[in-house]
């Protein structure tokens, strides 16, 4: 099976009441833990390169990973570019071989959000590529963006139907309370998603899939095995995961996930190296921490996403 576009898995996990899994990637061993745990569970998958994957593997490594891991799990793998700043990046990921895009002009007036969107879904269009835009703005670190919390803003259900109206887009990215990196909450307070946003949203915009980016659950053995093997990330704190698979049974479609994987390798090889301080072969420490991220996206696919055996 070639690579796939977002359109018949979205159809299906909105009616199904699961979401898909969108994996950030940045070289092969996070290609293969992701898609061999999603080969063991049968699960569509979404695998999604940034700006910044790019620029750090090369567009044409990343493409090569990713058609090796479609041939060798035969599964439904859509090829994503995650926030695209620019129509040329869209353009330059469309005519290189990836099946979606998102266009993240959220941080720009209206206007402009719908005219840049709609520029882009016209030409993704004419080439079978589907796109995902934004309407809102997540707090968190994103390539070179840095959004405080003072400057996120929560979407605003009143604005959507004419965005995707006037834009044509696939699917939206809306903001209800997560956010990148992470650092998402304040130590001490209790993270809330806004379903009440969700649900207006949806209301809105019957059938329509939509995304939620910065869905990181920072899962605390790993920020603990991270501290005490030399590390120091004192007060991170993810979204919970109950409130995940709530809005994975709802509109959500798409869910973000890239820092929950950084952790996991992260974890994985600054313990070795305090187990085994004379080791030097690649290999030696890759391997458990490609098992790491296997372990994670297994997690998620059937606790949080619920998409095993959908593909
Ligand atoms: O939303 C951002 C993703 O986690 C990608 O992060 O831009 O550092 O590759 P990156
Ligand atoms: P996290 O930082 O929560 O993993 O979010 C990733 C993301 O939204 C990628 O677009
Ligand atoms: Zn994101």
């Amino acid at each position: 099976m070639p690579l796939v576009t977002t359109k018949e898995m979205f159809e299906k996990a909105y009616n199904g009441g699961y979401a898909i899994g969108a994996f950030n990637v940045n070289n092969m061993e996070i290609v293969q833990g992701i898609t061999e745990a999603a080969k063991d569970l049968n699960a569509p998958l979404i695998l999604q390169v940034s700006k910044g994957a790019r620029a750090y593997a090369n567009h044409t490594y990343l493409i090569k990973l990713v058609e090796a891991a479609v041939i060798e799990t035969g599964l439904p793998i859509a090829l994503h570019l995650d926030h695209g700043d620019s129509f040329e990046i869209c353009k330059s990921c469309i005519d290189g071989g990836f099946t979606s895009v998102m266009i993240d002009a959220s941080s720009k007036p209206f206007e402009e959000n719908i005219a840049l969107t709609r520029k882009v879904v016209e030409y993704a269009h004419d080439h079978g590529v589907v796109v995902e835009a934004e309407l809102g703005t997540l707090a968190g670190v994103e390539d070179e963006v840095n959004v405080s919390a003072e400057n996120s803003s929560y979407t605003r259900p009143e604005d959507v139907q004419e965005f995707v109206q006037r834009t044509g887009c696939d699917s939206l990215a809306i903001a209800i309370g997560t956010s990148h990196g992470a650092y998402k909450f304040k130590p001490g307070t209790k993270p809330q998603l806004r379903f009440d946003i969700l649900e207006d949203v949806s209301r809105r915009l019957p059938g329509f899939p939509i995304v939620l980016h910065g869905s990181s659950s920072v899962p605390q053995e790993f920020v603990k095995i991270i501290n005490e093997n030399g590390g120091n990330m004192p007060g991170a704190i993810g979204v919970p995961e109950d409130q995940l698979r709530k809005a994975a049974s709802m509109a959500v479609c798409k869910i973000n996930i890239d820092s929950d994987l950084r952790l996991a390798m992260t974890a994985s090889i600054r313990k070795y190296f305090n187990d085994h301080p004379d080791h030097f072969d690649p290999r030696q420490y890759l391997k458990p921490a490609r098992a790491a991220i296997k372990d994670m996206v297994a997690h998620k696919i059937v606790d949080v996403l619920g998409c095993d055996g959908k593909a």
